[in-house]
């Protein structure tokens, strides 16, 4: 980590003003919030904190890779989501008051705003604007976490790597001539802690996904070329 707690920079400011939750806050608002936010640089591989941490602030990514995970016992990783900028995490113990649900770490050198405890919740109770933003995000990410279990208790799995890598393209691609590429350097561990699946697996599916024209690898990206191929797959 560097530049512990910095003031935000003028990129922040702006930045912040085009951050769906802050939408609705007027320019005082912003300055406010800037004013006793800090801004923090992780490099890649760093932990931002821990699960079971106590919850002190809300994290705002202005540039960078989030991914959010659990361990277990045993050391195997499941990762609940990779989140990119201008998306928020570790608002659920700020709300509740428990510890950390799960622990975080930069998958790239990334840049986050924090925003301590007690002025998020402040602006919770001054805007119900930005509260209702918050538990639709809420919602939306449920839905997400209710369509992970899904995958792990009804799909076999290159059900399950298909599912992944669809939900990657819809939130980390970009256009590429052969069809749509996923802006994240994984690793094989990485996708099969996503997927919930073993190392070995995954990487044989990707081999039949390649071999059959579903997908292409470009430099150490993938491409979805034929995304109906995948969705059947999912189904
Ligand atoms: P918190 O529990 O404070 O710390 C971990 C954070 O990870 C949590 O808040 C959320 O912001 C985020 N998080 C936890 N579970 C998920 C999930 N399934 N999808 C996306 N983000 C999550």
């Amino acid at each position: 980590m560097t530049g512990a707690g910095a003031k935000p920079s003028d990129q922040a400011s702006s930045f912040l003003a085009r951050v769906p939750i802050f939408a609705s806050l007027d320019e005082e608002d912003l300055h406010r919030l800037l004013a006793i936010a800090g801004e923090r640089t992780y490099r890649k591989g760093s932990t931002i904190f821990f699960e079971n941490d106590p919850g002190e602030a809300l994290y705002v990514i202005l540039a960078g890779r989030v991914k959010v995970y659990k361990l277990a016992a045993d050391g195997r990783e499941k990762i609940l989501a990779i989140l990119g900028p201008g998306e928020y995490f570790g608002e659920m113990s700020l709300l509740d008051g428990l510890p950390r649900s799960a622990s975080t770490e930069a998958m790239e050198t990334t840049r986050l705003l924090m925003i301590q405890r007690q002025e998020f919740l402040s602006l919770l109770s001054a805007h119900p604007s930005l509260a209702l933003k918050v538990i639709a995000e809420l919602s939306r990410r449920l839905r997400q976490a209710n369509a992970q279990v899904e995958e792990l208790a009804f799909l076999d799995v290159r059900g399950r790597v298909a599912r992944g890598l669809l939900a990657l393209v819809a939130a980390h691609g970009s256009p590429h001539p052969a069809g749509q590429r996923i802006d994240l350097r994984l690793t094989h561990k990485e996708l099969a802690s996503y997927c919930g699946a073993a190392r070995e697996t995954v990487t044989r599916v990707l081999l039949e996904l390649q071999d059959s024209g579903a997908i292409e690898v470009d430099g150490h990206r993938i491409v979805v070329v034929d995304r109906a191929a995948l969705e059947e797959l999912a189904r």
